[in-house]
């Protein structure tokens, strides 16, 4: 058993291909091994949200996972801000991490480059508390993206020195988690080959997103001029039709709709009409929970104090131990 630990972009909606991908792999995940997810809301002030953008977006976040199925009698679910001693062990780390190595990090580089009259101290050590957010559970597993390899990296580093500066071997090496191989894919509506928030706008159907916005998303779907050549491959759009079909409808509508192309004969507008009723059949039920959960503030409030405290038990206790390791007495 692991301690796995996942933290969640408090603006990260969830869409059917995170549904599928990384949320599909949590549900499985949380019964094997020992699971953190926290909604990362103290990282979210390096872009300065209003005070309610912060409360909605955070209760949003929470309300999306737990009408996915996440658990929170099972695993730790719970919201960063909550847990005060990653203050204590951001501000610790800090003391360790060097000017020369959080300005190298390519996420920093990135903000410097698009945004050279906004940069706070808190974007550059945004490594510093993520790796903070890692080691207060002593995590041996992180499911990150490709994007977040090199924070990885350097929670890796920061556990690393701490471990030499103070002679000891607290802090394990956290590394990637790879969810198992047969995960499924969910393309684009924009022709991309991945569902994606970042991507244009129409390119992602969201959870909770109505059916007039799906049909109007799906309608809008990138394809193309009419079934190629039998000798031509399918254009990505059109091929991620087919893909989305594969997964949401049933298998007659997606044999139906491909013995279509290659006579010639098929219509995307038909094709699309039936994809959009199959979505909202899917997302439907899902949706519906994420608006009832919405309206409980008060399982909201228990699931957060539950969350809370239990990271907290486990936070104080590395802190604890940190504090020793570090020389700090009580007179
Ligand atoms: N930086 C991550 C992202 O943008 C979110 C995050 C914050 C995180 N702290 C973390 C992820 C700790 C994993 C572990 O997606």
């Amino acid at each position: 058993m692991e301690t796995v630990l996942s933290g969640i972009r408090s603006t990260g909606n969830l869409h059917l291909g995170n549904y599928f991908g990384a949320i599909q792999n949590f549900l499985k995940m949380q019964h094997q091994h020992i699971c953190y997810f926290f909604i990362a809301d103290y990282h979210s002030l390096t872009t300065h949200p209003t005070p309610s953008d912060l409360y909605h977006n955070v209760q949003q976040v929470l309300v999306e996972y737990l009408a996915s199925g996440i658990d929170p009698e099972v695993s730790t679910l719970y919201i960063q801000s909550d847990v005060p001693e990653v203050a204590e062990l951001y501000l610790l780390l800090n003391m360790n991490a060097y000017l020369g190595e959080l300005e190298r990090c390519t996420s920093f580089k990135e903000k410097l480059r698009k945004q050279p009259d906004n940069i706070n101290a808190g974007l550059l050590t945004y490594p510093v508390l993520m790796a903070a957010d890692i080691l207060l559970h002593r995590a041996t597993k992180v499911p990150v993206g490709k994007d977040q390899e090199q924070h990885l990296e350097m929670a890796r580093t920061f556990a690393n020195r701490f471990n030499r500066l103070y002679q000891t071997n607290y802090f394990p090496e956290p590394v990637a988690y790879h969810f198992d191989g047969n995960l499924i894919k969910i393309p684009g509506l924009d022709g991309s080959t991945k569902m994606g928030k970042s991507e244009s706008p129409g390119n992602a159907v969201f959870l909770a997103d109505e059916p007039a916005v799906i049909r109007k998303k799906v309608m809008a779907a990138m394809t193309d001029s009419g079934p190629q050549q039998p000798d031509q491959p399918m254009s990505q759009g059109v091929a991620n039709l087919f893909s989305l079909l594969e997964v949401l409808s049933s298998e007659d509508t997606h044999s139906h709709f491909l013995a279509k192309y290659k006579e010639g004969s098929i219509r995307y507008g038909d094709m699309k009409k039936q994809l959009a009723e199959d979505i909202i059949a899917f997302t439907s039920p899902l949706r519906q929970r994420i608006l009832e959960i919405g309206q409980n503030k008060e399982y909201l409030s228990r699931v957060a104090r539950l969350g809370a405290e239990k990271a907290r038990e486990s936070a104080s206790n590395t802190i604890k131990e940190v504090r020793k390791i570090i020389g700090f007495k009580p007179f």
